[in-house]
């Protein structure tokens, strides 16, 4: 859509901009420039996936903008890109009528529906063969916007289908969103169009693991994230979530007098991109007669779990303006369009049994265990209902009817409970008052929805530390697992981490199940735990809110881990990523005589407290940023990152014009092709990256 002459002009003027940041005068005189240049970037990186220039960059651009903005406040027009931010909060929003009612569409699920509804279309037009666009069906929350004269005006939600919410302040922190958008070069007015609001999967799973760590339930889908996020009153924090909309059909135009009318669906799509929307242009395919759409359904739902977003199905709509109108619609639905709605990923089953288990800090979790049922290609049986709360909101009862989804890769999740379906032998869950495992009386404080065991030394919470302490990304004592730190802690020879290094294993060896040679990879496995970095240990001791990231803030802070004993809450809070809740827990986790106790004798056993702070500078990566995708063959993904750190590099979290290296493994996906497009990234095999370290 660009041309290379348009790239190096919006290139040429933002070096411009950046190297005038001082310049009042020349800022404000080129103002109208400013935001295009803003525009053009926003637009390169949210809709065409393919920024052109590096996000600091960017932000300076955009600073001067804010600047200039704020001394001439008179030149702030509404489709100013600094206007996507609200101002304060909504306090409710109002209804309001879309211009055309929001239809829903009539579903089909296997190959009978389609040929059924396409011999209907083909009777009811006359036309022997007809010309399908079919695109993704966004599995998001719907909306509608309204453009007059080019600008944004309005944007609602989808409510009744005839009036929704108002929620235009709201959309406008969706960057792949224009504010404008040049509708009158056709001809057009004013002009209401319709789209799906989404959270990509990464950022859905990022949003939970979030929920998570505050100890609130995850949200089942990006769906439900989505249609949540646009109904949050601080219109700020809706863009803290990261959402992004497609733009699929345009329901109502009113054209000026000298027009060309749009002849095509696909027509739409094109012009609607061109316009700077993200409408599924590439996505979209267009096809002659039923059968080959029948095949395309069969070959994208098999496509549906690379995809970075949520798709529920396709939807199969007639290509030809003329024809849709012919076609015309029933009450409920458009006779020219059907969505093809993929395998479900929902289920019901039976709640069959509460267990109520106890995590490392004491948290006591309850879990559905259900009649086991596949959904999307596994079998479910055990589900969490996080806590109390979520429990009495779903109106959860033993013997209930559930709901079940599992979207994707998504842990499976409790939507509803039918108690329409109860036949009067379904019973209250009653919450334990007291730790399942050592009676102590459960606490719950004002600010969490959980209860807790108090006792530090409840065995269910020794073992899940130990657990966690020798887990993957803590010490990695591959050979011990969940099962024997189980057994062994019912045979007395665990009783707590420092125990794991004394296990006995001359009396191992002549235990059932343990081979020499497999008693002898526990004996290295253990041995080599002891010279794990620092960080690597603090992540292992399970402190409450202390993760990776977390624990190499820490590591890099000490050069002793028993430094942080002497630290107060306030120069805790000082460390990055600190804030006031981990400061918390980290002094009361060094509080604890118990806790110094076991650091002395690991320490004594030889295991690593002093920071080997590595001074990055003197690495042969140094500054470079590194991203690993994909499964390596050589390593582990953690220990190619640690490789790639102790060699002075960084790691990112995603693809951006930032990253230096993308390291693919086998399988890779998204951030593969995603890498592809920007050209400043080198891509790198397992076997490179190995080279590039020994350089
Ligand atoms: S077209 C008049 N296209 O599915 C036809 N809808 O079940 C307007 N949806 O309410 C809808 N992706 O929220 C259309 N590519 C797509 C879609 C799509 C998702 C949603 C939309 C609609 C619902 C109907």
């Amino acid at each position: 859509m660009y041309t290379n002459e348009d790239n190096r002009f919006f290139l040429e003027k933002s070096k411009e901009i950046i190297d005038n940041f001082e310049d009042a005068d020349f800022l404000k005189k080129n103002i109208d420039g400013i935001k295009n240049v803003i525009r053009f970037h926003e637009h390169r990186y949210y809709v065409m996936n393919d920024p052109l220039i590096a996000d600091f960059e960017f932000d300076r651009i955009y600073d001067t903008l804010k600047k200039t903005e704020k001394i001439n406040p008179s030149l702030i027009t509404g489709d100013s890109p600094t206007q996507r931010v609200g101002p304060g909060l909504t306090k409710q929003f109002n209804t309001v009528q879309h211009l055309v009612p929001m239809l829903s569409l009539e579903n089909s699920y296997n190959a009978e529906d389609l040929i059924d509804w396409d011999r209907k279309a083909r009777e009811l037009s006359g036309i022997e063969s007809i010309t399908y666009c079919v695109e993704p069906k966004f599995d998001g929350a719907s909306i509608s916007l309204i453009y007059e004269n080019d600008k944004y005006t309005r944007g609602a939600t989808r409510g009744d289908g005839v009036e929704g919410e108002d929620i235009t302040l709201n959309l406008k922190q969706i960057r792949s969103l224009p504010l404008s958008a040049s509708f009158s070069t056709y001809g057009i007015e004013q002009i209401e169009i319709r789209g799906e609001v989404l959270m990509n999967k990464d950022n859905f799973k990022k949003f939970n693991e979030q929920l998570a760590e505050q100890n609130l339930p995850p949200l089942a889908n990006p769906r439900n994230a989505a249609s949540g996020s646009l109904r949050m009153k601080d219109a700020t924090s809706v863009g803290k979530r990261n959402l992004e909309a497609f733009i699929y059909h345009i329901a109502y135009i009113q054209y000026d007098q000298k027009n060309t009318r749009i002849q095509s669906h696909s027509e739409s799509l094109e012009i609607l991109w061109n316009l700077g929307f993200k409408s599924p242009v590439a996505e979209k395919k267009i096809l002659v007669g039923i059968e080959s759409v029948i095949s395309f359904c069969a070959e994208y739902e098999k496509k549906r779990d690379t995809l970075p977003y949520e798709i529920d199905g396709l939807v199969i709509k007639v290509n030809e303006i003329a024809l849709q109108d012919k076609l015309g619609m029933t009450t409920h639905h458009p006779r020219w369009a059907i969505a093809y709605k993929f395998k479900a990923r929902q289920s019901t089953s039976t709640l069959l049994q509460v267990e109520f288990q106890i995590g490392r800090t004491g948290s006591i979790t309850p879990v559905a265990k259900i009649q086991p049922v596949p959904i999307g290609g596994v079998t479910v049986a055990s589900i969490s209902l996080h806590n109390e709360d979520f429990i009495r909101e779903k109106n959860i009862r033993m013997g209930d009817t559930l709901l079940i989804e599992r979207a994707g890769d998504v842990i499976p999740y409790i939507v509803k409970s039918f108690p329409e379906l109860r036949k009067g032998h379904e019973k209250e869950i009653n919450f334990p008052s007291e730790c399942p495992a050592c009676k102590t009386k459960l606490i719950k404080t004002e600010e969490e929805a959980v209860w807790r065991c108090p006792n530090y030394q409840c065995p269910a919470q020794i073992v899940e530390r130990m657990i966690h302490f020798t887990s993957k990304d803590a010490m990695d004592i591959r050979g011990l697992g969940e099962a024997n730190i189980r057994k062994f802690y019912e045979m007395g020879w665990l009783k707590d981490i420092p125990s794991i290094y004394q296990l006995p294993f001359d009396s191992l060896k002549k235990m059932e199940g343990f081979g020499a040679k497999s008693v002898e990879n526990l004996v290295e496995a253990i041995e080599k735990s002891t010279s794990q970095p620092l960080h690597r240990l603090i992540n292992s001791l399970g402190i409450r809110y202390v993760g990776e990231t977390t624990a190499k803030a820490l590591a890099q802070k000490v050069h002793h881990l028993l430094d942080l004993q002497k630290m107060s809450k306030e120069e805790l809070q000082e460390i990055e990523d600190v804030g006031v809740k981990v400061a918390e827990s980290i002094y009361q986790f060094f509080s604890t005589k118990d806790n110094i106790e076991m650091l002395n004798k690991l320490e004594s056993i030889g295991l690593q407290l002093r920071s080997s702070k590595k001074q990055p500078s003197s690495g042969s990566l140094n500054g470079k940023s590194f991203l690993f995708t994909g499964s390596l063959l050589k390593m582990k993904r953690t220990e190619a990152e640690e490789l790639a750190e102790a060699n002075g590099g960084k790691i990112l979290s995603g693809v951006s014009s930032k990253l230096d290296f993308l390291v693919v493994g086998e399988d890779a996906g998204s951030k593969l092709e995603k890498a592809k497009k920007i050209a400043s990234i080198q891509i790198l095999s397992e076997d490179e990256f190995i080279q590039l370290i020994k350089k």
